[in-house]
């Protein structure tokens, strides 16, 4: 059985893509600087799999370090989570941003080409779309127009990988373009375990459920969508989890140089929306109010599932209710996050 590198795989996608790669038979080998992410995630995926899985505390910056992980592992292919994520961070510190996400990216890409690791998988996000209005995206929407230097990496390595699939006859490149992962593993025992406050919507409406925070701001209720307020594309991450494992068969199977498929449900949930889905699974009310648009915001994206659908066999299994209540589950059972 082939054997998976996963940097970030402490992370919160990366581990969810870890369980399912284990249930698939991988082998899996993992990469993390715990930048943000604990080591405690290695415990609970231990219980959740049964297994114990290779792992180095490295940060992929470091090239001579990472390098060290292709001597020690016969790799075939990569999986590769390791970068900074919060769009409001990335404003305030870009440098950070560009050199991290990029350098780490060339870093484990360079390394893949140089040790024949010839699958490479990459998170990349419906940011890239930009602030288009002509939903849903589809892989051929036009990208660019990003409000923010984080959704800039990603645009900037999409484009990197592009180039470098040219120049290297073997390797294959696969593309996957989340739309917004919630949601935790069925066990409560892994999820998303965000520094400090949360930017994002899931995060902090379960603090507010469980009593860590007051109450939720909703981000303007004037936009031009049936009850007001924004319209996303929530996907489970255990659905995410198994898209990535499609596309490590996809690119096993396939002579294309360059994949790119949409992870999204295909449908739209309004903040409200999920605000009273939310209200059910944790059986009470959230305290929120109305507050301003924030900057940056665009009132619709949800994604066209067609080519994943028809090409990598991917269809979304869990719904806005599952999402909750796995989510309020991991809340519930880690009411600080991880410990360490
Ligand atoms: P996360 O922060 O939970 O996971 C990323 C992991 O990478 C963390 O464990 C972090 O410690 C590690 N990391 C960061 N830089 C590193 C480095 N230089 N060397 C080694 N490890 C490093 O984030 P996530 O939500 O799991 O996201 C994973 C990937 O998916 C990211 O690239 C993110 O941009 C992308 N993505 C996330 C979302 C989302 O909404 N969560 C949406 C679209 C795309
Ligand atoms: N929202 C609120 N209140 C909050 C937080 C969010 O009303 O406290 C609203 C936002 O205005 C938005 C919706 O909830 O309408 C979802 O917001 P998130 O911050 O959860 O997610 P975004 O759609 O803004 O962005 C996410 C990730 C990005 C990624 C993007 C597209 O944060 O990394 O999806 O994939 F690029």
């Amino acid at each position: 059985m082939s054997t998976v590198l996963v940097p970030g795989g402490a992370g919160y996608i990366g581990s969810h893509t870890v369980v399912e790669l284990a249930k698939a038979g991988y082998d899996v080998v993992i990469v993390d600087n715990f930048y943000n992410s604990k080591p405690e995630v290695l415990n609970r995926l231990e219980k959740i799999t049964g297994r114990r899985f290779p792992f180095y505390e490295i940060d992929c910056c470091d090239k001579e370090k990472l390098r060290t992980v292709f001597e020690e592992n016969k790799i075939d292919a990569i999986i590769h989570f390791a970068g900074l994520k919060a769009v409001g961070e990335s404003v305030s510190i870009p440098l950070t941003y560009y050199r991290n996400n990029l350098t780490s990216l060339i870093n484990t890409v360079e390394l893949a080409g140089e040790y024949k690791a010839d699958k490479f998988v990459f998170s990349s996000s419906a940011t890239v779309y930009g602030m288009s209005e002509d939903v849903p995206f589809t892989e051929e929407s036009p990208l660019g127009m990003c409000t923010n230097p984080y959704g800039w990496t990603k645009w900037m390595i999409e484009q990197i990988l592009r180039d470098y699939s040219v120049s290297n006859p073997d390797m294959k490149i696969c593309l996957l373009r989340y739309f917004n992962p919630v949601g935790a593993h069925e066990s409560g025992l892994i999820g998303e375990d965000p520094r400090g406050i949360p930017n994002n919507l899931f995060p902090y409406i379960s603090k507010v459920a469980g009593g860590t925070l007051e109450k939720l701001t909703v981000f303007g209720d004037d936009y031009d969508t049936p009850d007001g307020t924004c319209i996303r594309d929530y996907i489970h991450v255990t659905d995410l989890g198994s898209g990535h494992v499609k596309a490590i068969e996809y690119l096993d199977s396939h002579d294309e140089k360059v994949c790119v498929f949409n992870l999204g449900t295909g449908r739209g949930t309004s903040v409200k929306e999920a605000v009273a889905a939310f209200e059910k699974a944790c059986g009470h009310e959230i305290n929120h109010v109305i507050g301003p648009r924030r900057p940056g915001d665009i009132a619709v994206s949800y994604a066209a599932t067609d080519k994943a659908f028809k090409e990598l066999g991917f269809k979304a299994q869990y719904d806005i209710d599952d999402m909750c209540s796995s989510c309020w589950k991991w809340q519930t059972m880690n009411p600080d996050g991880l410990p360490g």
